[in-house]
């Protein structure tokens, strides 16, 4: 079973995103297990502290290094991680290649950030893997890890069936997805493309990566490069 552990200091936020859909079914199905460690516990003090100052000033408040220290390590001696990744903005920027290749391996540990971010010593000597999911900043690194759980979670073998397999993702093969269509074929005089009725398998196949390729050189020329 792959295995998923988060640390947060917002578990609140993590709450709802896994308990629906594919993500749910994987957990059902016993082919993954997400967990959300709340890093709370672990902070310094009668105040379980998590964050202060930082050094040199500015910057807004940063995350201390002995609570995630003392979480991470916990955590370790239970369970040996393939990654431990850390949600920011200035990681390596998340596309499917990486959701691919993280879908192989068995056990990660994802560390949230919040505030200005965390202490560095953590990133030099914890962290082996730092991933954005976008050029933009959010509060929190919550969102991120939900959006790579999920990315991960619908690649594992035995989660999604035929019908939704990953394969015909967009971004799979570089490409974006063809457009798609379902019942009525005729709505306020617009028609689906004739082809896609014709019963013609070959055919439609052609169409589709036609209409893929298309559609990836107006939105996407990047992907083609
Ligand atoms: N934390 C804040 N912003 C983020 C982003 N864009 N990607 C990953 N983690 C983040």
């Amino acid at each position: 079973m792959y295995h998923i552990d988060i640390i947060s200091i917002q578990p609140q936020l993590l709450t709802g995103p896994f308990d629906h859909s594919i993500i749910k079914r994987a957990q059902q199905k016993g082919l993954l297990e997400v967990k959300v460690i709340d890093l709370r516990p672990y902070g310094s003090g009668k105040h379980k502290q998590v964050d202060d100052y930082a050094f040199g000033g500015g910057a807004g408040m940063v995350m201390k290094i002995e609570p995630i220290a003392n979480c991470i390590e916990e955590l370790k001696k239970h369970r040996s991680y393939d990654e431990v990744i850390y949600l920011t903005p200035d990681g390596e920027q998340l596309n499917q290649n990486i959701c691919n290749e993280l879908s192989l391996k068995k056990n990660l540990l994802l560390l949230c950030g919040h505030y200005k971010g965390i202490d560095e010593r953590i990133r030099e000597h914890f962290i082996t893997r730092e991933i954005s999911i976008g050029d933009y900043v959010l509060s929190g690194g919550e969102l991120a890890a939900a959006v790579l759980v999920d990315s991960i979670g619908r690649l594992l073998p035995g989660v999604l069936n035929d019908e939704t397999s990953a394969l015909t993702d967009s971004f799979q093969d570089n490409l974006l997805a063809p457009p798609v269509y379902t019942r009525p074929a005729v709505y306020n005089d617009w028609a689906v493309p004739e082809i896609l009725l014709s019963g013609h398998e070959r055919k439609i196949k052609d169409w589709q990566y036609e209409q893929s390729l298309e559609r990836t050189k107006t939105r996407r020329p990047d992907l083609l490069e």
